[in-house]
């Protein structure tokens, strides 16, 4: 009991950490919760400063998601519970305690959590992501129907954790609101090829 309580609390600590705000300050780079679309994610980052910091963003929300689940998965704590602790580390990013709560989408932390528990549906889910983006070209767009097919997926692959999956899924479109209006009357950006 107190191993989970305390695995939920450590995913949410992690989670708060805002790879995009930290690597954009470590770059010189604005603030990306005030620039671009205003989201603190790897995709803002690429806008603002290509793809370096990018790549470190993402890699790190990847990780802060990936940290808490494998650990408590190597403590045997039980599927329901790491699905719980997996909701955990992607509210610490959307509702970050160290940057006044305005986190992200949590789209890469997401992805890192099932990295431990279900690999095969996080390369399912890699690809899915990647194939909307080349034929789109709208990062938002392929998150969402990549989040949307993902309790699918977990259903057929890892059946246990359908629910958990379905509530990340629920949270990451919900922060995806003001995309989706965008997508809605067609003025949201393609993604533009830099450096
Ligand atoms: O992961 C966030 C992505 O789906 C959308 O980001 O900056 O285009 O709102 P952005």
């Amino acid at each position: 009991g107190a191993l989970i309580i305390l695995a939920i609390i450590v995913a949410y600590l992690f989670g708060s950490l805002s790879s995009a705000v930290i690597i954009c300050k470590l770059f010189g780079l604005p603030d990306p919760r005030c620039h671009g679309s205003n989201n603190p994610g790897a995709t803002n980052v690429y806008r603002l400063g290509g793809k370096l910091p990018a790549v470190l963003t993402l890699s790190f929300d990847v990780l802060k998601g990936m940290l808490p689940v494998w650990v408590s998965y190597f403590f045997g704590i039980a599927p329901l519970f790491l699905g719980l602790i997996a909701v955990s580390a992607c509210l610490g990013h959307i509702f970050p305690l160290y940057f006044q709560f305005r986190g992200g989408k949590a789209v890469a932390t997401a992805l890192g959590t099932m990295f431990p528990v279900a690999w095969q549906m996080a390369l399912l889910l890699i690809a899915t992501w990647l194939l909307v983006f080349r034929v789109s070209k709208v990062s938002s767009l392929a998150a969402i129907i990549t989040v949307t097919l993902a309790p699918f997926y977990a259903f057929w692959i890892k059946p246990q954790y359908t629910v958990p999956t379905i509530m990340i899924s629920i949270l990451i479109i919900w922060r995806h609101q003001a995309n989706i209006s965008r997508l809605r009357q067609g003025s949201e950006k393609q993604i533009k090829r830099r450096n």
